[in-house]
């Protein structure tokens, strides 16, 4: 598939939409073109997926909402269960397709999971799959909050057991204060063994432009190299 990145994190409420949304417009700054992809969105809140108004209002050009969130679900709860409550399917093979609509019309796509990397998308799959059908190299949310290195740990043990690349992670300070805030990242630092994109600080204005500058943007064609040629 084309070059983009699949956005994680190691909860829901992490900082996944502000990273991605930060990432478009960093990539935006570098002259490429870019479209976000939240290919399930649950919970609609006075009429609105907010994060799905926030990829689309990140990306350089215009894309239908169809193909940006091809299943946007009501409740706030775990996506196969929303899915289920409404009689729907959370399919990989719909979400695949939407995403190769975007992937003609920019140079990248960024694509934000949905809750933490595991989570599942209907009875056999998870998120994980959904990386892997994408083939699409990670990046990883640590939101700064206690249990953050456990999770982060486990996610990029889930990520690397998958033959998925770690592009990087970011470390986001998700509440005013942490206990041992620089112990923990330097903690990660040493084990994570994958790019430190960058630590984005509590803030109350959360633009993703102010964030772009936080974070150092990977090269999305370094990291998804072209298929080598069949002999
Ligand atoms: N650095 C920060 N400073 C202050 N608030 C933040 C920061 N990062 C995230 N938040 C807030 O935390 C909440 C969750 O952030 P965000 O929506 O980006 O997380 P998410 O991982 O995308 O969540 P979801 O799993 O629902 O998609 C939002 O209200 C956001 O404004
Ligand atoms: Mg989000």
């Amino acid at each position: 598939m084309s070059h983009g990145f699949f956005i994680t994190g190691t909860d829901t409420g992490v900082g996944k939409t502000l990273v991605a949304c930060g990432l478009m417009h960093g990539l935006r700054r570098q002259g490429l073109s870019v479209l976000g992809m939240k290919p399930v969105a649950a919970g609609r809140e006075n009429g609105r997926w907010e994060d799905v108004d926030a990829m689309m209002a990140a990306a350089s050009v215009p894309a239908p909402r169809e193909w940006v969130c091809p299943c946007a679900l009501e409740e706030p709860i775990a996506p196969h269960i929303a899915a289920m409550h409404e009689g729907r399917h959370i399919g990989i093979d719909a979400i695949l397709a939407a995403y190769s609509h975007l992937a003609r019309f920019a140079d990248a796509v960024v694509v934000e999971g949905v809750g933490g990397f595991l989570v599942p998308l209907n009875e056999r799959e998870t998120a994980a799959d959904l990386a892997v059908r994408l083939a699409l190299p990670v990046i990883l949310v640590v939101g700064l909050r206690l249990g953050c290195l456990n999770h982060a740990l486990l996610t990029a043990d889930a990520v690397r057991s998958r033959r998925l690349r770690l592009a990087g992670w970011v470390a986001n300070q998700i509440a005013p204060s942490f206990d041992a805030q620089e112990e923990n990242i330097d903690a990660l630092l040493q084990r994570l063994d994958a790019p430190f994109l960058g630590r984005i600080p509590f803030l109350d204005a959360l633009r993703p432009e102010l964030i772009a500058p936080m974070l150092r943007i990977p090269d999305p064609f370094e990291w998804n190299p072209a298929p080598s040629a069949k002999p």
